[in-house]
């Protein structure tokens, strides 16, 4: 009972002083001051209202954690985002399956959950594991149970939208099963979304230099009913040092949980790499280890999977890159909100 009594200290500290704290004979990391008392917001491409939000609540003093995850409440609620909570695309059974975590700086805390069903805000949940448990990652019916116990309402998360690519994707999986797809062609949109791994990833520092994240996945389409990406996985989908800085992540989560993305990220930032620069060197190192599995690389040996960083360092620093060039990041840096090509390691080849 000793630590559980240490740890609720722990958090009503965390939760509300701003001055280092003690706890045993540590102290908490918040920071007294940002050097550059920059507030930056870095997210995913599909989250330019979530970085809106979240610099509005920094402006207004709110912790990083509650702006990142109100942030990105507003996809996930958004039934026609189909890569994140209500609206995502399906499992193989036809049943959306959620992934989430956050992660406190000023308390190095975090809470995740992961294949969940029939709650829109997965994020908001694995905040509640972070605060009221004492845990750091519950799955499947034991995450739903605990959602419930602490009110949320279970709802169908499958809108027709996203009832209707299953069903595409069903009916062209073989031509040996008894499904037929229609006979007119597939509209655009339907093809481009065939399969992903989509995913919102938010992380922000305040102007103490606090920083937090979230990211928050419906997770990859079709996939094997309890299969779970990096997004919940502390370490790989995200990480917080509040010393240092954050990462997340989006994109193939097999090949980020083999190589710890983010927690890697984060490290060749404590290192002096830039943001940018410690995104590359990531996603560098996840290229090299990944040509031992040889379904994974194209014909010239490279990786055939999409997989992007998110980064921002305790001085408002940020950088973003991708395994693949042509895709954007979100950010607001305090005046303005807009997206910014990412970096990336490979170019890809233009079609003809
Ligand atoms: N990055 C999301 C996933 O792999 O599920």
């Amino acid at each position: 009972m000793q630590n559980k009594f240490s740890r609720r200290d722990f958090l009503k500290a965390g939760m509300g002083i701003s001055a280092a704290a003690m706890l045993g004979e540590g102290k908490i990391a918040r920071s007294k001051s940002n050097e550059s008392g920059k507030m930056v917001v870095i997210a995913s491409g599909n989250g330019l209202r979530t970085v809106y939000k979240a610099m509005e609540m920094l402006k207004n003093g709110d912790d990083p954690l509650d702006a990142v995850v109100a942030g990105v409440n507003i996809v996930e609620e958004d039934p026609d985002d189909m890569s994140v909570g209500y609206g995502g695309i399906p499992n193989e059974d036809m049943e959306v399956e959620l992934d989430a975590s956050v992660m406190h700086g000023p308390t190095h805390n975090a809470g995740a959950v992961a294949a969940m069903k029939h709650i829109k805000t997965p994020s908001k949940v694995a905040k509640l594991v972070m605060e009221r448990s004492d845990h750091a990652l519950l799955i499947g019916t034991g995450a739903l149970k605990f959602a419930k116990a602490h009110g949320f309402k279970e709802e169908n998360l499958l809108t027709d939208k996203a009832r209707q690519r299953w069903l595409r994707w069903k009916e062209r999986l073989s031509d040996r099963d008894d499904w037929f797809p229609p006979q007119e062609d597939l509209d655009e949109e339907l093809q481009e979304a065939l399969r992903n791994y989509g995913t919102i990833n938010c992380c922000a520092v305040d102007a103490n230099g606090d920083l937090a994240g979230v990211t928050t996945t419906s997770g990859l389409s079709y996939k094997i009913p309890g299969r779970v990406g990096d997004s919940p996985i502390i370490g790989a989908g995200l990480y917080v040092d509040n010393t240092v800085g954050a990462a997340g992540s989006t994109g193939r989560g097999e090949a980020n949980i083999l190589n710890c993305g983010s927690f890697t990220v984060v490290e060749f930032m404590r290192q002096g790499v830039s943001p940018e620069e410690a995104c590359l060197r990531t996603l560098e190192r996840i290229a090299e280890t990944s040509k031992r599995q040889p379904h994974l690389l194209d014909e010239e040996g490279k990786p055939r999977f999409g997989l992007s960083f998110y980064a921002i360092s305790k001085k408002g620093e940020y950088g973003s890159a991708r395994m693949w060039s042509g895709g954007r990041f979100v950010l607001h840096d305090g005046t303005t909100s807009r997206k910014e090509e990412a970096a990336y390691l490979f170019k890809r080849k233009q079609r003809r």
